[in-house]
């Protein structure tokens, strides 16, 4: 098989595993298979430049490429939606839209997606280019990020049979996706995005398609727009973009009356606190184009559109007390503490009040009825007092002037709205929170000891700094209660192991005000090793991405701290990576050397020996020919496989015996997957499309 038939043919599979698991939901391989297929693909795109295409699968995967936003005409205007919030309004437009138009009118109900409008154009049923809605009439060309988005087509799934066409949806970001994100960033002392919609449309403005690929962004369809279309109907329309591969909501549905959409409203706005999706409403639209036509448009909005949005959920309630959390950076929390109220699905009992500027603006008061929201269904907060319940004798609160843990005198840094306890070294929940932060998964992955150990380990005097972990021994954590010998046993073992944690992870890890994950890979990768950071300038570090004046002073105070550079210096010496590492390869015995394997092997898959040949610096080939230096032979071989290599000459070799070139027996990392998305459908009435 030639490379180019190779290459083609592992990119249509590729593209029909994504469809299934991104757009259906229903994986059919493993992730591993699916990388392997993946990885082969990339090293014959690697060899083969002349193959090269934009919309390959490899391209999910994203880019180191700096984006640079071009600025594009949309060939149709992305109008918005007239809104409303009341059911009387809604019955209002209704009675118009069905009087001003002569037939019977079905209307398409839909979930509202809270992300962000994007606007992806086809060209011969490939993605040539997504963009923004921007003013309407201009938006961004993000196109490279977009192509990381699993659920977007890259080419289509059947042929469409048009030349030209755009298709519009929404790209959003799932709860789970959202609070993980942030639970992250807060981790990290980064700003946190205010919900999934800010975290979606930050995403995509992202300038390395790299990290919006590993941001699990989602899409669904609403809208097709282009010259002779050949649908009658919106549902139709729908229908055909289900056809084509497109993401296209199963809770849709064509409504006959005004009772069903009500019904349809009623089920969602009970409904939607139950599923991953952010939903702020739902759009009725009328479901004919020709009856579009001829209701028109204002200069803004559809006259057949309108979107029906939900209250945000609040409850009212009394608040009994303001408690101050402090978190590992030492940014101070104020947190109401409520009589149990039940919201939007869970009991409620605190609530954020975020910093003392809100609490005065607020003119919160101990004893006050206040309202409770989910800010977009997350962590509760007080938005309002209900002043005419105000107790006659309340007081102003007196925000806090000390640490409530360790009694140091709070600071204000300028242009920060939070009071932080400046005794970083001596505070017990900032020096835990580091030890925390610094174990975590995503750091150096030594969650085999949990925050518990950790506090109970500080609290025994064996641990006051994330470099003490490096110093702890077996028979230390053996005799502390809840311990015992097999779990202390583990708990040095993943200590130890950590040492092999990428470079990018370590400075991660080592919990720099404002330098999360993503800054530290970005850091990382500018400057190679730690010591060309610890001693890059201010004007240095701002020539890496993403790092501006805030990120590169909290970098410089970090490292000017006596304190840290000692802990820096422990930790070198425990062996921990202080550079990036040029390749993962486990070994470069395979250089230059090409292998075929067939049949099957007693002891690794065929996917385990490929993937081995590639860690060793081997390539992989599909078919014999003059070019492979080995056939790799298991039991039932393929009988034409053999002949052909005894013909070319090619050797032939065991699995016993590539084992014995690689070094002895391995095996490679798992491979992280990341959960699917669930698809909603909604038990009620009306018709599906
Ligand atoms: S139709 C001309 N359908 O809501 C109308 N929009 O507030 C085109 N949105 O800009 C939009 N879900 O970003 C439509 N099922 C849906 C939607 C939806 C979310 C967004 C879209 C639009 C905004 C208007």
């Amino acid at each position: 098989m030639s490379a180019e038939h190779r290459i083609n043919e592992l990119r249509q599979k590729l593209n029909y595993l994504n469809h299934m698991y991104y757009v259906e939901s229903k994986p059919v391989v493993t992730d591993y298979e699916f990388d392997m297929l993946l990885r082969e693909l990339q090293d014959l795109e690697a060899l083969h430049p002349e193959f090269a295409d934009p919309n390959s699968p490899t391209m999910r995967v994203g880019s180191d490429l700096t984006n640079k936003f071009q600025s594009v005409a949309h060939a149709y205007p992305m109008l918005s939606l007239s809104n409303t919030y009341s059911l009387e309004e809604l019955q209002e437009w209704m009675d118009k839209t069905f009087r001003e138009s002569d037939s019977q009118v079905s209307v398409s109900c839909e979930l509202k997606y809270d992300g962000t409008a994007i606007s992806l154009t086809y060209e011969d049923d490939r993605l040539v280019r997504a963009v923004t809605r921007g003013d309407g009439s201009r938006g961004d060309d993000v196109t490279e990020n977009v192509r990381t988005i699993g659920s977007v087509p890259l080419t289509l799934q059947q042929m469409s049979g048009l030349k030209t066409f755009e298709v519009r949806g929404e790209i959003f970001m799932t709860y789970p996706t959202f609070d993980r994100l942030n639970a992250e960033r807060e981790a990290a002392g980064e700003q946190l995005f205010a919900n999934p919609r800010n975290a979606a449309a930050g995403t995509l403005k992202l300038q390395q398609s790299r990290i919006v690929a590993e941001r699990n962004l989602q899409f669904t369809a609403y809208q097709v727009e282009g010259r002779d279309l050949p649908f009658a109907s919106h549902s139709q329309s729908m229908e055909a973009l289900r056809r084509f591969g497109f993401p296209v909501s199963t809770a849709a549905r064509i409504c006959e009356s005004a009772d069903v959409v009500k019904q349809f409203i009623e089920y969602w706005d009970a409904e939607r606190a139950n599923i991953p999706e952010p939903i702020d409403g739902v759009v009725i639209k009328v479901d004919s184009y020709a009856v579009r036509r001829a209701l028109g448009r204002t200069s803004k909005a559809p006259k057949w559109a309108v979107a029906y949005k939900f209250k945000a959920e609040q409850a009212l309630t009394r608040l009994n007390e303001v408690t101050y959390q402090v978190g590992r950076t030492g940014a101070i929390t104020p947190v109401a503490n409520l009589d149990p109220v039940h919201l939007a699905g869970t009991t409620v009992k605190r609530a954020t009040l975020h910093n003392a500027d809100q609490i005065e603006a607020l003119d919160l008061r101990i004893g006050d009825m206040v309202y409770v929201e989910k800010g977009g269904e997350i962590i509760p907060k007080v938005t309002a007092v209900e002043l005419s319940q105000r107790p006659a004798d309340s007081q102003p609160l007196q925000y806090i002037t000390h640490c409530p843990e360790c009694g140091t005198e709070l600071v204000r840094y300028e242009g920060e709205a939070k009071h932080y306890c400046p005794n970083q070294s001596h505070c017990r929940p900032q020096i835990v929170g580091r030890i925390e932060h610094f174990i975590r998964r995503k750091a150096m992955n030594i969650e085999t000891l949990g925050s518990e150990t950790v506090e109970l380990l500080f609290d025994n005097g064996l641990i006051n700094n994330i470099a003490d972990l490096y110093d702890l021994r077996a028979d230390q954590l053996a005799v502390l209660p809840r311990l015992g010998e097999k779990s202390a046993a583990n708990i040095i073992q993943s200590i130890r192991l950590s040492a092999e944690v990428p470079f990018h992870r370590v400075l991660f890890a080592l919990g720099i005000r404002f330098v999360g994950e993503t800054t530290a890979k970005y850091l990382a990768e500018h400057f190679r090793s730690l010591d060309a950071i610890m001693t890059a300038s201010h004007e240095e570090l701002l020539e890496a991405e993403e790092v501006g004046s805030k990120i590169a002073d909290a970098i410089i105070e970090y490292f000017a701290d006596e304190e840290n550079r000692s802990i820096i210096e422990r930790l070198r010496r425990a062996g921990l990576k202080f550079e990036a590492e040029q390749k993962q390869n486990l070994s470069e015995s395979l250089v230059g050397l090409t292998f075929v394997i067939s049949g099957s092997f007693a002891d690794h898959s065929r996917d385990e020996l490929k993937a081995l040949i590639e860690a060793h610096g081997g390539k992989n080939l599909a078919a014999v020919s003059s070019n492979t230096s080995y056939l790799l032979a298991g039991d039932k071989i393929g009988p034409a496989k053999l002949q052909k290599a005894t013909k070319l000459g090619v050797r032939i070799i065991s699995e016993q015996e590539f084992v014995a070139m690689i070094g002895g027996s391995q095996t490679l990392p798992a491979v992280e997957s990341e959960p699917t998305p669930t698809q909603t459908s909604a038990p009620i009435q009306g018709t599906l499309f």
